[in-house]
């Protein structure tokens, strides 16, 4: 198996980036479906999902616009359970439609904290995009709407995904081996 090593840790190939561009080609066909003639508003949210978000974002043929934002909760291979804004929303999303791009949903913690303060400047509607899910990590409850691929509960990295800093740049998802 081509393994590869990032800091202490060794990781095998999981998901390979055709199946990852495939995947986003259809969540692009269905966003629009779904919003066109509305513009909508991406907001992706840094650091993990800057890959994602460009490759899912260059498939749409509408009108739309985007914007980022930056939380983070993680450190290393755990999730830490805080939640921090580094950088917060320039754009007014009153009456639009809003369309949150996430790398992955792990605890569910990240936009647990972030989707109230959006819907409180009262969008016109509010979905999430995510490229994968661990369902079973997940602890507060988030319906996402556009999905990749769920996942299960491992330590995964590449394709914006980080260990530490470092992996952002592999062009395909790789799992920790345990
Ligand atoms: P949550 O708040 O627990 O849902 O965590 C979401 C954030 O944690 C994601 O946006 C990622 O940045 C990071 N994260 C979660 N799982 C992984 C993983 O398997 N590898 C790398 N980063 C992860
Ligand atoms: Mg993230």
């Amino acid at each position: 198996m081509r393994t590869i090593r990032v800091h202490d840790k060794v990781f095998e190939p999981y998901i390979p980036g055709l199946s990852i561009s495939e995947r986003i080609k259809l969540m692009a066909r269905q966003l629009n479906e779904d919003y066109n003639g509305k513009r909508p508003l991406f907001i992706a949210i840094l650091n993990g999902s800057f890959i994602f978000a460009a490759d899912l974002f260059k498939e749409l043929a509408i009108e739309a616009e985007i914007c980022f934002i930056k939380l983070a909760s993680y450190k290393g291979t755990k999730s830490s359970g805080q939640v921090i804004t580094a950088i917060g929303l320039d754009t007014e999303i009153f009456k639009r439609h809003v369309v949150i791009i996430e790398d992955i949903i792990d605890t569910g913690k990240t936009l647990n904290e972030f989707l109230p303060q959006l819907r409180h400047q009262q969008p016109a509607s509010l979905k999430i995009a995510a490229l994968l899910h661990k369902p079973a990590a997940t602890v507060y409850p988030i319906s996402v709407d556009y999905l990749g691929f769920s996942v299960p509960n491992k330590f995964l990295l590449g394709y914006g995904l980080d260990y530490n800093g470092l992996g952002r740049n592999i062009p395909e998802i790789y799992k920790l081996v345990e």
